[in-house]
């Protein structure tokens, strides 16, 4: 599993964070992602904000809640604010038509709750996280009722799930939600809305981490440059 150590600096990370928070203007309602490229974009708006910028947020895990607070921007829930301008958010692996996999944080739930209550969709990322097609595995969040049940239907669809554990707690990850997390692979994924649309119909999993309602990535590159990428399909 790769390191998630939000203490160590990505240049990379830094620049598409920091990049996205170029969208944000006053009156916005901003969904703030979970994870180490989103805490970039977290602090750069704390800045903005401290600089007069006036904004209110819905967070997605109590990671991006308390470097929201942190950072000094007001919240807001979702409960009072359905809709929602903007949502900025990290992703594990983004294919050539940004179609990503999340969930690399436990968060996947909430943060896809809040992108499809967002306006505009916007993923940060650094290079790495490019590839022609998706082959990460999927994240998935399960009832931890079900769990068993789960791992039968993931390998009916010729998956291999793992079940998550925490590594400094015995047994397993459990969510913000309270739920588990299965890490299911499935090789090349040549078709991800249909995988998509699969797990979505496995009771027991309560969100998988497949997102294929991106508008925009914007990506930190090694030169130091952001590339912007729109996406075909809406
Ligand atoms: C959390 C996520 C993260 O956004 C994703 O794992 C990317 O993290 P990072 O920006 O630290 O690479 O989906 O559930």
């Amino acid at each position: 599993m790769k390191d998630r150590n939000p203490s160590r600096e990505s240049p990379e990370k830094k620049a598409a964070g920091i990049a996205a928070a170029d969208l944000v203007s006053d009156g916005m309602v901003v969904g703030l992602g979970t994870g180490s490229t989103t805490a970039y974009t977290i602090s750069e708006l704390g800045r903005r904000v401290a600089r007069g910028l006036d904004i209110i947020a819905v967070v997605t895990s109590y990671q991006s809640e308390m470097l929201a607070i942190q950072a000094g921007i007001t919240l807001t829930s979702l409960a009072e604010h359905p809709e929602i301008d903007i949502a900025i958010d990290g992703a594990d692996q983004i294919d050539s038509n940004l179609n990503v996999i999340k969930g690399g944080g436990a968060a996947h739930t909430r943060e896809k709750v809040v992108s499809c209550a967002a306006k505009r969709f916007v993923i940060v990322a650094d290079e790495s996280k490019m590839s022609d097609q998706l082959d990460h595995y999927v994240p998935l969040e399960v009832l931890p009722y079900a769990r068993e049940l789960v791992f039968k239907k993931i390998k009916d669809i010729c998956g291999d799930p793992v079940l998550r554990l925490a590594s400094k707690k015995d047994g397993p990850v459990i969510s913000d939600n309270g739920n588990f997390i299965i890490d299911a692979s499935f090789g090349m994924i040549h078709d991800p809305l249909a995988l998509s649309e699969n797990l979505s119909h496995i009771t027991g999993i309560v969100e998988h981490g497949i997102f294929i309602n991106v508008d925009d990535v914007y990506i930190g590159k090694k030169n130091g440059k952001v590339g912007m990428l729109k996406s075909q399909k809406k």
